[in-house]
């Protein structure tokens, strides 16, 4: 499974790039207004920082705008993935964009009927948001189960990247179905690496080491 970090914040994705376990990042309008920055900027740093996919999402939401706008952000690097929503117009530019080699993920899918369009549609990335669907009562791994078992049957190529993940369990479930991406925000992504008895192990192996008196390097 790959790790994308949900996040705009390029100190953050500096600190968790420096582990080596990042693969990606993903931000959306939300993300860049939180960051107070400007977007091209932000992203063009962030694509310097990670060598994998960088979501960068349109604000049109007609074709010709969105096709105008993809034109500036693919341009600052080649690792950006443009990020599209998923409506007719969104599925139309990323067919267009797919057969020029841009990647794209199609955002804000909540159904596996979205989820098969947007495969259709050739999308590299398909983003499927599950914290937004437990919130209305829907089972987001439901969701996720769904997408991955018909993509699956059909052997389509586009990628499921769990998105608006909210705990482990979220991360835990996605990669027993054979999800291919989680995109985390960076404290549950950072909280993967906890356990209290990793802690408490290692404070007992600390203890009986300094009671040894030996040094190893
Ligand atoms: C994914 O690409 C989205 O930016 C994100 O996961 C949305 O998460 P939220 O529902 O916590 O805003």
């Amino acid at each position: 499974m790959k790790f994308f970090v949900d996040t705009a914040d390029t100190a953050e994705i500096k600190s968790l790039s420096s582990s080596g376990l990042l693969d990606g990042v993903t931000t959306n309008p939300s993300l860049i207004a939180k960051s107070g920055r400007k977007f091209v900027e932000v992203i063009d740093e962030i694509c310097d920082i990670v060598p994998g996919p960088v979501s960068a999402e349109v604000a049109a939401t007609d074709y010709d705008g969105m096709m105008r706008e993809a034109h500036v952000l693919r341009a600052i690097a080649k690792n950006v993935a443009i990020k599209v929503p998923l409506t007719p117009d969104g599925l139309r530019a990323c067919r267009t964009l797919r057969a020029t080699g841009t990647m794209v993920n199609v955002t804000l899918c909540f159904s596996a009927s979205q989820a098969l369009l947007a495969a259709k549609a050739g999308a590299s990335f398909i983003s499927p948001f599950v914290g937004r669907l437990d919130d209305i009562g829907e089972s987001g791994i439901g969701l996720i189960a769904d997408i991955c078992q018909i993509y699956k049957a059909y052997g389509f190529a586009t990628e499921v990247l769990v998105a608006s993940i909210r705990n482990l369990g979220h991360v835990e479930e996605s990669a027993k179905l054979g999800a291919h991406v989680a995109t985390l925000p960076p404290a549950v992504l950072r909280s993967m690496f906890n356990h209290p008895l990793t802690d408490k192990g290692l404070a007992a192996f600390l203890a009986d080491w300094a009671a040894t008196g030996q040094t190893i390097a």
